[in-house]
C-alpha cells in the first residue's frame, strides 16, 4: 500500500525487561529511532499510536528478584519508575508507556491464550524437561544455564545463548546445571500448551520472504529467511513458573504463558488502556504497523508474534520491523551484569540537559547495518565539531546579525542574486531528501541530510560575509539575513525529530510555531517584518576533562569487573621447608633504571641488596617507566643462576605479582626495611 494511504500508524517499541535501568544500547537501538519516526509522522498531521511499556515477566525479572531477596513485584515496581523516567527524560514521546503486571494486560493476554485455545490452535504436549529436586522447580528459560552447543560460551541460557545470539532449547546445552542452586538437574514430566508454527510456515513463506524482501532491512529479512528455511516446529507458549499471566484453563496450576507469548500482547493491552477506540490500530487494514526493536528480538516479533496474530484471525501483520544492530561501548559489548553501559539516568546527571546531544551521537553513529562502537571520544568531536561548529555556529550567527542589525526583526528579501536563487532552491529540495530517508528507516541518513541543511547556511553566511557587507550595501545584508533565516526556520521543523528539546528551544528563539512537515521547503517561513526573540546558544562544548571523567569512570567499571573474575590459580605441589630455605629472597632498593634498546619489554636495573649493587634484567617496561621507580623497595631472589639476557648479566630476579589482567606489580615491603633485609 502506498504510504499516503495508510490512515493511521501503530508504531511500537520493544517492551524492555524492568529488571535494570536503561542504557545508550536502548536509546540507540529502539526509542530514539521510533521517536524520531512518530515525530515525523505527527509533524505530517498523521495519526499515531506510539506505544511502549516494561515487560515485567520472564524469568530474568525472577532471578533479579531471588539474588536480592525481594519479591518479583519490588523489582518491577522499582525499574518500572527509573525506566518510565528516562524516557520522559530523553523526550521519547509515547501516547502510553504501560506495563505487563497490570491488570488490563493480565486480562487481553489471558483472553487470547483463551481464545486460541478454545478454536484448538495449541497442541497439547507432555514431555520431560529440567528440574531442580532441591529446589523443587522447574527449570525454565534462564533458570537452567550450560555451555552453547554451537560456540561453546559456558554461561548460554536454556533459552538462549547471549555470546553468539542463537536461540536454544534447554536440552540443546552441554553440562546443563541449575541458575538457582548450581546442581546437575534431573527430567522430570511436565505438560504445556505449544504454537505449531509449522502450520504457519507457508504462510510466513509467502508474507516475509516473497513479500518483503525488498523493504525490510537485510539484516531483518536474512534472520527470518533463515528461520524458515531451517524448518519451523511447535514452541512451547506456557512454562512452570508461578510470576506472570497464569494459564487460564483448568488443569495448568502453577503454570504461566510464556514471556514472549504474554509480552507482545502488551502493545495491544497498552494500546487499550490509551483508548477505548483501540481496535482500530490493530484490526483495520489501513492501519501501518511498524515494530521498533533489537537483533535480539527479531525472530519473536517477525514470527512468532505474527503467527500468534494470524492464528487469532482479526489482526493486521507488521508493515515493517526495522531491527538495529548492537551498540558496544568503547570497544566491548554492553553488559547490565557486567555494569558496562553508560546508564541514562547517570548521563543526565554528568551532562544536564543535554539529552540532544547523546539523541544527536546515537543516530549519526546508529547500529542500522552493522554493530556500532560508542565512544566518548566521538561523543565529543560530533558534539564540539558538528552541533555546536556546524548547526549551533549558523544558528547562533544568523540570529545575532539579524540582532544587531534589525533589533531582531526580520529583514526583507530585496533583489535575488544567481547564487541566491540557488541557494533558495536547494533549500526547497531538502524536505524530499530527508522524508525519503525517513519513509525507508535510514536515521543516520535522515539525519545527515538535515545537518547538510546547516552546513550550506553555513557556507552561505561565510561566503556572502554580511558582517562585511553591512558596511558598503545594507539592502543587500537584508537579503542574506532573510534567506539565511529562513534556512534557520527549515531546520526548525526539519530537525525538530531528531533534536526535540533544542528545535523547541530554537523555535521559541525564532517566536515561531512549530509548522508542519508540509510547510518545510518554504524560503517564506519567516516574514518580513516578523519580530523574533532573543537569541541564546543552542549547544555547548564538550570539554576535555568532562571525557576524561567518563573514560575514568569505565576504567574504574573495568578493574571491578576483572577483580571480581579474577579467579587465583590453584595451589602448585608442596615442597618441603628445606626446598623453601633454599631460595634467598632479600629487600633492594632501586638504584637506577633503563631501557633496554630494541626491545619492548625489558628494563636494565640496578639494585642495592644490601650485599652487592648487582644488575637485574626484567620484563616490566610496558608497566613502569624507568625514571618513576628509581628509589622503590623491592624483593629480589639473590641467589638465582645468573642468566645473559641481550647480551647483559642478569644477577637475580625482581618479584612481581601478577593483576588479573597481566599487569605485573612490585612485591613491596609495607614499611621502609633496611637493604639486605631477608624475606621469609
Ligand atoms: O529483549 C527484551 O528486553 C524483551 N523484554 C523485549 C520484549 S519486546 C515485546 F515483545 F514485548
Ligand atoms: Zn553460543
Amino acid at each position: 500500500m502506498n504510504d499516503k494511504n495508510f490512515k493511521r500508524y501503530t508504531i511500537t517499541t520493544a517492551l524492555p525487561y524492568a529488571n535494570g535501568p536503561v542504557h545508550i544500547g536502548h536509546l540507540a537501538g529502539v526509542y530514539v529511532p521510533a521517536d524520531i519516526y512518530v515525530r515525523y509522522l505527527r509533524a505530517q498531521g498523521r495519526d499515531v499510536a506510539f506505544i511502549g511499556g516494561s515487560d515485567e515477566h520472564g524469568v530474568p525479572i525472577t532471578i533479579k528478584a531471588r539474588n536480592e531477596g525481594i519479591t518479583p513485584q519490588d523489582v518491577v515496581d522499582k525499574y518500572h519508575g527509573i525506566i518510565k523516567e528516562s524516557f520522559k527524560d530523553f523526550g521519547i514521546s509515547f501516547d502510553i508507556y504501560s506495563r505487563t503486571s497490570n491488570e488490563m494486560h493480565h486480562k487481553t493476554a489471558s483472553e487470547f491464550f483463551e481464545k486460541l485455545y478454545k478454536e484448538g490452535k495449541f497442541i497439547e504436549k507432555s514431555n520431560e524437561q529440567y528440574y531442580d529436586a532441591e529446589n523443587n522447580m522447574f527449570l525454565a528459560d534462564r533458570y537452567i544455564t550450560g555451555e552453547c552447543p554451537h560456540c561453546g560460551y559456558e554461561k548460554a541460557y536454556g533459552d538462549q545463548c547471549e555470546s553468539c545470539g542463537t536461540s536454544l532449547s534447554a536440552t540443546d546445552l552441554i553440562n546443563p546445571k541449575s541458575a538457582v542452586s548450581g546442581n546437575v538437574p534431573v527430567m522430570k514430566e511436565t505438560k504445556h500448551w505449544y504454537l505449531p508454527l509449522d502450520q504457519y510456515e507457508p504462510w510466513l513463506k509467502e508474507w516475509i520472504v516473497e513479500g518483503h524482501k525488498d523493504d525490510w532491512r537485510p539484516n531483518v529479512y536474512g534472520q527470518c529467511k533463515s528461520w524458515i528455511d531451517n524448518g519451523l516446529h511447535a514452541r512451547a507458549v506456557t512454562r512452570d513458573l508461578d510470576w506472570g499471566v497464569k494459564v487460564p484453563i483448568e488443569g495448568a496450576d502453577g503454570k504461566v504463558l510464556y514471556v514472549w507469548f504474554d509480552a507482545p500482547i502488551g502493545y495491544i493491552s497498552a494500546t487499550k488502556e490509551l483508548t477505548p477506540d483501540w481496535e482500530k490500530y490493530w484490526k483495520d487494514e489501513d492501519t501501518k504497523l511498524v515494530h521498533f526493536i533489537g537483533k535480539d528480538n527479531i525472530v519473536f516479533h517477525c514470527i512468532i508474534f505474527p503467527a500468534m496474530l494470524k492464528a487469532e484471525g482479526s489482526y493486521i501483520m507488521p508493515d515493517n520491523v526495522p531491527s538495529n544492530e548492537f551498540l558496544n561501548l568503547e570497544g566491548d559489548k554492553i553488559s547490565t551484569s557486567r555494569n558496562w553501559a553508560v546508564w541514562l539516568h547517570e548521563y543526565l546527571k554528568d551532562f544536564p540537559e543535554q539529552q540532544d546531544v547523546l539523541r544527536y551521537v546515537l543516530t549519526a553513529n546508529a547500529p542500522e547495518t552493522k554493530d556500532n562502537d560508542f565512544t566518548w571520544k566521538d561523543f565529543q568531536t560530533r558534539n564540539n565539531s558538528e552541533l555546536v561548529a556546524i548547526l549551533g555556529n549558523f544558528v547562533n550567527r544568523a540570529l545575532q546579525l539579524t540582532k544587531k542589525y534589525y533589533g531582531s526583526v526580520v529583514p526583507s528579501l530585496n533583489e535575488l542574486s544567481d547564487y541566491d536563487k540557488e541557494v533558495l532552491s536547494s533549500i526547497e529540495g531538502f524536505p524530499a531528501k530527508i522524508t525519503k530517508a525517513l519513509e525507508g528507516y535510514k536515521f543516520r541518513e535522515a539525519l545527515r541530510e538535515t545537518m547538510n541543511l546547516a552546513r550550506l547556511g553555513n557556507k552561505y553566511l561565510a561566503d556572502e560575509e554580511p558582517w562585511k557587507v553591512y558596511k558598503t550595501d545594507e539592502k543587500r545584508v537584508e537579503t542574506i539575513l532573510n534567506i539565511a533565516l529562513q534556512i534557520v526556520a527549515n531546520l526548525g521543523i526539519l530537525a525538530d525529530p531528531f533534536l526535540p528539546f533544542s528545535m523547541n528551544k530554537l523555535r521559541e528563539m525564532l517566536n515561531m510555531e512549530l509548522l508542519t512537515w508540509d510547510e518545510a521547503g518554504a524560503t517564506d517561513l519567516l516574514k518580513a517584518g516578523h519580530q523574533m526573540n532573543k537569541p541564546a546558544l543552542l549547544f555547548k562544548q564538550i570539554e576535555d576533562k568532562e571525557i576524561a571523567a567518563q573514560v575514568q569512570k569505565l576504567a574504574d567499571t573495568k578493574e571491578a569487573n576483572a577483580m571480581a573474575e579474577h579467579k587465583a590459580k590453584p595451589a602448585k605441589e608442596n615442597i618441603g621447608f628445606d626446598d623453601f630455605t633454599k631460595l634467598d629472597i632479600r629487600v633492594g632498593t632501586i638504584l637506577e633504571a633503563e631501557k633496554i634498546k630494541k626491545t619492548k619489554k625489558l628494563l636494565k636495573i640496578k639494585v642495592d641488596t644490601g650485599i652487592d649493587q648487582r644488575t637485574v634484567v626484567s620484563g616490566i617496561a610496558e608497566f613502569y617507566k624507568p625514571e618513576d621507580i628509581i628509589g622503590k623497595q623491592v624483593s629480589i631472589l639473590v641467589n638465582l643462576a645468573p642468566k645473559n639476557l641481550k647480551g647483559i648479566d642478569s644477577q637475580g630476579m625482581i618479584l612481581m605479582a601478577e593483576d588479573a589482567d597481566g599487569k605485573l606489580v612490585f612485591v613491596e615491603p609495607s614499611d621502609k626495611v633496611g637493604e639486605g633485609s631477608e624475606v621469609r
